[in-house]
Order: structure tokens, then sequence, then C-alpha cells
């Protein structure tokens, strides 16, 4: 796509939200952005909330675009407009699907930080084939749901067959954070409970091409009881964000070939010693528990009510003290190991999702030729699969930690 073709290289979606308001002052700051000369725009429903945000946010050179998540030819005028979409208008759900859609006809590549799977699911099943088709790259889940998952595995894999010339057969990952919920997760996640989808989200394999799930599938359920690992000497617990990212994990194992008997898990790493362990016992006591009151409606009501509304979300100093660390250790077949480790300073839900799928359009729009498969690549893919090696250099090079060996 030319560049000249349209007149914005990224265009900012649900710019008004918590975490949209972020990605506006994250591409304002860019010195990148600015040395590059990207044209870029925010855009939502709402012009005077829109125009107010250009201001306090310091982004006179941002275009403005009115769209609501139902207006179809609002949306068709959006995505002709735009090289790169990303978007933060959430529950994906409700908001998300037409504009993919329009995406998709007017060949605008697609980033959003959704963890609503079987949304993503119903993307794959209408839209993959034609955005192949149409050399359109549609990556879904780009936020901390689940870029350090899948692109931490992502260099497990290349750092194993680069330095031992094997495949890993197993990876695990295991997450410490320190952050907190904003209203807009909150109320995707309940949206799908009241969608009745939690089956659908039980499955491992969700995402995975019909014709690239195991015959085992129950071998790859998500882990419930606790252990200690000598890998990373820790213990281990169930993390609630896993159920999410190892289907996205998944899915990029079958788009980019790893091993036929690829497994792949995460956990929460709580640490060692007997206070740990019983703190791990207890985690896994208190996720089944969780797990069965959330399919209750009247507690679900409950949560909901007392959970902060959408719109809101962690105070500055909590999600600047925030940070997260996710470590990786890949196997192969004869236990050769790789380590690997990514970080950063910041909360996972606003600091580190922002700066994850600004970086995520920001590969998409100023090095579409060094992507994997050049750039007549196209269809619903995953942070792997879509963006690789390129993510990568650029988590890197905007601070984050990102260490395989
Ligand atoms: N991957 C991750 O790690 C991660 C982290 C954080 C959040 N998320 C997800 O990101 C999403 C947003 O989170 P948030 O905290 O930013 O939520 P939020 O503050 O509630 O923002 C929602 C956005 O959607 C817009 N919207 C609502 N209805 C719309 C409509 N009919 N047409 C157009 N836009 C509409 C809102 O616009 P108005 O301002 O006009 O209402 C707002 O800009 C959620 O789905 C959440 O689960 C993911």
């Amino acid at each position: 796509m030319p560049r000249a073709s349209k007149p914005y290289d990224i265009v900012l979606y649900g710019a008004t939200g918590f975490v949209g308001r972020q990605t506006v002052a994250y591409l304002a700051a860019h010195q990148e952005v600015q040395a590059s000369g990207l044209r870029w725009a925010i855009a939502g429903r709402n012009r005077a909330k829109l125009e107010a945000i250009q201001r306090e946010l310091h982004a006179p050179q941002a275009g403005v675009l009115v769209a609501d998540a139902a207006d179809t030819a609002a949306l068709d005028t959006l995505a002709r407009s735009a090289r790169v979409v990303l978007s933060t208008a959430g529950p994906f759900a409700l908001y998300g699907t037409p504009l993919v859609e329009a995406c998709v006809r007017h060949g605008s590549h697609y980033v959003d930080i959704t963890g609503e799977t079987p949304w993503v699911k119903g993307l794959i099943e209408r839209l993959h084939t034609r955005a192949v088709q149409q050399h359109t790259r549609i990556i879904p889940c780009c936020g901390f749901d689940s870029i350090p998952s899948d692109i931490g595995t992502y260099l497990a894999q290349t750092t194993m067959r680069a330095t031992h010339g094997r495949d890993c057969v197993d990876v695990k990952a295991a997450f410490s954070i320190r952050g907190g919920f904003n209203g807009g997760t909150l109320a995707s996640f309940f949206n799908m409970l009241d969608a009745g989808q939690s089956q659908a989200m039980r499955d491992p394999f969700l995402l995975n091409p019909a014709d690239r799930r195991p015959a085992n599938p129950a071998a790859h359920g998500d882990p419930v009881a606790p252990f200690f690992d000598a890998d990373l000497n820790s213990w281990l617990g169930p993390f609630f964000m896993a159920p999410v990212n190892t289907r996205v994990v998944r899915r990029s194992a079958a788009l980019l070939g790893y091993d036929p008997d690829f497994h792949y898990q995460e956990y929460l790493r709580l640490g060692r010693g007997a206070s740990r362990a019983v703190a791990a016992a207890a985690l896994s006591a208190g996720s089944v528990a969780t797990q069965w009151a959330m399919a209750l409606k009247p507690v679900r009501a409950l949560a909901q009510r007392l959970a902060p509304a959408p719109g809101e979300g962690p105070s500055e100093d909590s999600m600047d003290g925030g940070s997260f660390q996710t470590r990786i250790v890949g196997r192969a077949a004869d236990g050769t190991r790789v380590h690997g480790r990514i970080a950063d300073q910041g909360d996972p839900g606003n600091r580190a999702t922002t700066k994850l799928v600004c970086e995520s359009a920001l590969a998409l729009a100023l090095q579409a030729n060094e992507l994997p498969h050049g750039r007549n690549h196209g269809g619903v893919l995953t942070p792997a699969s879509g963006l690789g090696d390129v993510l990568v250099a650029r988590l890197r090079a905007a601070g984050m930690t990102v260490e395989m060996n």
C-alpha cells in the first residue's frame, strides 16, 4: 500500500477511552513519529471529547475522525483514510466487528488490545480468508494479552533453532505482575460471561485452524494445581490471563509451524519457601472458587456493581509504579533449554499495553517491507506471526527488556 494513497498512516480508534488516551499521549511524545513525519489521527464517536483530548494531550498535529462503532458508512470513510487502524474501543464483541470488516474491505492493517478470544474466533471464521487475499494484516491481542506470551514463545523457538538446531517441544511462561484493573477490562470479561461464552473460552485450541488441532486437546487444558518448578526455582499457580494467552500462542504455533508435539502453558510466579507454597495452594483454590462463583448470574451482577465503571482505571501513580516480568523457559525433546525474560516498568494493563500496541501499529506503518513474509502477507494473525522480529526490535528500542539465550 503506497504511503501517499491514504491520508493517515495510523488512526487511533477509541481514543477517548482510558487506554485510548494513553495511546494518544504515547504517539504525541514518540520521537520517531515526529522524525518520520508519520501522519496520524484520533477517532471515536464523540467529536467534542476527541477535540478536548487533542488539546489536553498536546496533539494538534493529529487529525480528528468521528465514527460510531455501528455506523458502517462512517467506518468505511475511516478505514479508507487509514493505512493502519489501532483500536482500543472495547468490549470488542460489542464495538469491534464492523470496524474490522471495514478494515478488510479497504485493505487497512489493524491491531487492537482485545483479550476476548471468542470474538477473535469469529473474526477468523468470517474474515481470515478475505484478509489473506487482500494482503491485510488483522492482528488482535497486541496488548499485555498476549504479546509477552506470544513473542516470548516465538523467541524461545527461534533461539532454540538458531543456537541448537532443534525445535522447542515445550515452552512455559511465568508472570509476576503489579497493577490494577480498568473498568473497560472488567466490562469485557463480564460481557463474555453474560454472552454464555465460558464453554468456548475453555477450548485450549479455540483459535487454531480446524485442521491444526491435536488429537488430545484435553492434555493441553488450563492447569489448576500449584507445583514447584525447578527451572524457575519457584512455586507456580494458575494465571488468570492464561486462558487468553495460551490460545494466541497455540495459533502462532499452527501458523508458524512449531513442532507438531508443541506444548505451551503459563502460570503466576509466587516465589520460594513454605509461605509461597501456601499462597500457591490458596491461589489455586481461589481460582476454582472464582470460576464457579462467576458462573452464577447474581454473583456476577454483584461483582459488576462493585467493579470500576468503563472509562475508569488505576491512578497515574499506580500505573507508573506498576511493573511486569515474564520468565520463559523453552525445552527441546532432548532436554536442551533456552531461558528468557520480558519485563518493563509500568502497569501491565495500561503502560505496558499502550507501549505494546503502539509499537505494533508503528511496525505496520513504518516497516511493512521487513515484516514476516513481506508486504503481500495477510490474514487474521497473531503478534508473533504478523510482526515477529520487527516487533522484538521495536520493543527493545522502546526500553522493554526482551532477552532470550
Ligand atoms: N490487552 C490488554 O492487556 C488490555 C489492557 C487494558 C484494556 N484492554 C481492553 O481494552 C478495551 C478498552 O479498555 P479501556 O479501559 O480503555 O475502556 P474504556 O475506558 O471503557 O474505553 C472504551 C472506549 O470505547 C469507546 N466506545 C464505547 N462505545 C462506543 C461506540 N458505540 N462507538 C465508538 N466507540 C465507542 C468509548 O468511547 P466514549 O469515550 O465515547 O464512551 C471509549 O473510547 C477493553 O475491551 C479492555 O478489555 C485490554
